[in-house]
């Protein structure tokens, strides 16, 4: 019998017939990009950890498509992602996991494993115009036409779980129209779990955290025709002439609000706290070592952070694991954090 990570990393990989061995099961196609990090003035009055006290702190970004095809399909309606790591003294580092979701899709484990199920591609295809206007005559929605170059999308089945199970309709909704970025610098990323934050005086915060854009969001015209690949050339292009920033914002939880689950995002009247800003200077010279074989882990933290009880998030730890050795990923110096 297959571990639960095991079969959490299997049943992503049932949704993407297109997977190639060696390569990462979801979020597939990325790039690594180098900068640092710097925390703002109040940071370390809410968390002791290492990268909140102000110094200059040298970071590693992946960007990347959140489907998990090799195949750069830029201009398709998709989640994006940004996984962070900040580099620390005596060869420590944590990482920052986010996405262009502000929800995940299911609470707990079993969910997971039932939603990929549902979730499988099935063929699509154009639906005839005299079969959309019986359908509107119906009062029902037609089908949305494939993007041209699609075959198969796993939307009716997530539609047809969401259907049945409420908590996954905020984050499928959001996904169904979620659409391509201009850039990966003009997006917003959300890293989804709540997590906690010691201060100083011991204060402890149930937080989350957000990568907000310094150059603003902006969509592709969905309008227009897709463009397969134009996201690592622009990025390429744009640092040539300027770095990309984005402020690391922390929301602070109140009584009542979700800490152990991550489909229900919180109200939007929170407390909001500027931690720092990132500056990315250029594309990581060895996409190899910097973004491919790299291996990032939601749990790897350091005091001063630390896990919530939300199980999605603790299960991430050991799924993240077994698909870097199943890839053959570097192998993390870096001591994981508690449970
Ligand atoms: C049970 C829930 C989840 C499972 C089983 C899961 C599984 C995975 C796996 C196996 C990978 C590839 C890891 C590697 O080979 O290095 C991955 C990558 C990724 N996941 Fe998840 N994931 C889950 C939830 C989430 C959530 C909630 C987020 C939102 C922040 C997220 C964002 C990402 C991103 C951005 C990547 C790409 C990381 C990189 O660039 O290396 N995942 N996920």
């Amino acid at each position: 019998m297959a571990t639960i990570a095991r079969q959490l990393v299997d049943a992503i990989i049932g949704d993407f017939p297109h997977h190639k061995a060696g390569t990462r099961p979801v979020h597939t196609v990325g790039v690594g990009v180098s900068g640092h990090f710097k925390a703002s003035e109040c940071a370390r009055s809410y968390s002791t950890a290492e990268h909140f006290q102000g110094q200059q702190v040298p970071v590693t970004v992946r960007f990347s498509n959140g489907a998990g095809s090799p195949v750069e399909r830029d201009g398709w309606s998709d989640v994006r992602g940004m996984a962070t790591r900040f580099y620390l003294a005596n060869d420590a580092a944590t990482d920052l996991i986010a996405m262009t979701l502000r929800e995940f899709f299911v609470p707990t484990v079993k969910d997971f494993l039932a939603f990929c199920e549902a979730a499988r591609q099935t063929p699509v295809a154009r639906q005839s115009p005299w079969s959309k206007i019986a359908d509107m005559l119906q009062l029902i929605r037609p089908s949305p036409d494939p993007i041209p170059g699609q075959a198969e999308s796993g939307a009716a089945g997530s539609l047809a779980y969401a259907n049945h199970h409420g908590p996954a309709r905020s984050a499928v909704f959001d996904a169904g129209q979620i659409g391509a970025p201009v850039s990966y610098a003009r997006a917003t990323y959300d890293a989804v779990h709540t997590f906690v934050v010691t201060a100083p005086d011991q204060a402890r915060r149930q937080v989350r955290f957000l990568w907000q854009p310094v150059a603003g969001v902006a969509l592709v015209d969905p309008a227009l025709p897709p463009v397969n690949a134009y996201l690592h050339g622009e990025l390429r292009t744009r640092l040539r002439s300027r770095p990309v920033e984005f402020l690391l914002l922390m929301t602070i939880g109140e009584t009542g609000d979700a800490f152990d689950d991550p489909t229900i995002p919180w109200p939007a009247r929170r407390v909001r706290v500027t931690m720092g800003t990132l500056t990315l200077t250029k594309v990581a010279a060895d996409q190899s070592a910097n973004c491919e074989k790299i291996s990032f882990n939601p749990c790897r933290l350091v005091p001063g952070i630390a896990l919530s009880n939300d199980p999605i998030l603790a299960a991430r730890r050991d799924a993240y694991e077994v698909s870097r050795e199943m890839r053959g990923g570097t192998q993390c110096p870096f001591a994981a954090g508690p449970r």
